[in-house]
């Protein structure tokens, strides 16, 4: 299968894979039917560890199983709750956060990812991000209630202090309207200080 640039869940992969390495940690924020979970497990290999959230209990038997299958179930922590509870369940600083919003494949449409419980979760992440670590989230405005969700979350990211954050947005321009979009948060305080130094010591501004 070719997951070129035209799968959404591939470049949110692609941007956290460049910081996620073995003996990493990462968060799956929506465990669903694992093979996020897995993308991450694998990253991290036996030495790291993840923690993977959702809170259907059919989600988290979907994932467990695959990652059984893989032979990495030990690195994974499953939690049957809420992203909007990671700062509650997950102690220290992570590498990578993961979304993939919406609902369930081959599960029940009408139990979806909300605007209100993404947003206080995103709230959490940024907190949880160790330095330079990213965040990358796959919307979907195609189905009920997704539109106002990817809105929701863009006007979260386009929010965050520029001193503290790099933040982009990926849109799939030739697809079909209600493509899926790639938001894609970078914690880089350090960069931004030092690029933002130089600009000024050149005399350069934005
Ligand atoms: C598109 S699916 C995730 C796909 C999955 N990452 C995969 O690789 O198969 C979205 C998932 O979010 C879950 N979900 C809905 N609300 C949630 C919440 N507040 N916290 C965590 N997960 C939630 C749903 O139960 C569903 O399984």
């Amino acid at each position: 299968m070719n997951k070129g640039l035209g799968s959404a869940v591939h470049l949110a992969h692609m941007f956290i894979g460049e910081v996620l390495t073995r003996g990493g940690s990462a968060v799956d924020a929506t465990a669903g039917n694992g093979y996020d979970t897995l993308f991450l497990a694998r990253r991290v290999g036996p030495s790291g560890h993840v923690y993977a959230f959702d809170v259907q209990k059919q989600a988290l038997l979907k994932t467990h199983k695959l990652l059984e299958k893989h032979g990495l179930a030990r690195q994974v922590t499953l939690f049957q709750a809420g992203h909007e509870e990671m700062d509650r369940l997950v102690y220290s600083p992570v590498d990578a956060v993961l979304y993939n919003l919406g609902y369930l494949p081959g599960g029940d449409h009408t139990l979806i990812t909300r605007p209100e419980t993404t947003i206080a979760s995103l709230r959490a992440a940024v907190k949880l991000l160790r330095r330079g670590g990213r965040i990358g989230l796959v919307g979907y405005p195609g189905h009920p209630g997704g539109e106002a969700e990817c809105n929701a979350v863009i006007q979260f990211a386009a929010g965050l202090d520029r001193a503290l954050y790099n933040v982009i947005k990926i849109s799939l321009l030739n697809r079909a309207v209600n493509a899926p979009e790639v938001i894609l948060i970078e914690e880089g305080s350090g960069n931004n200080e030092s690029k933002e130094s130089t600009q000024n010591a050149g005399g350069t501004s934005e």
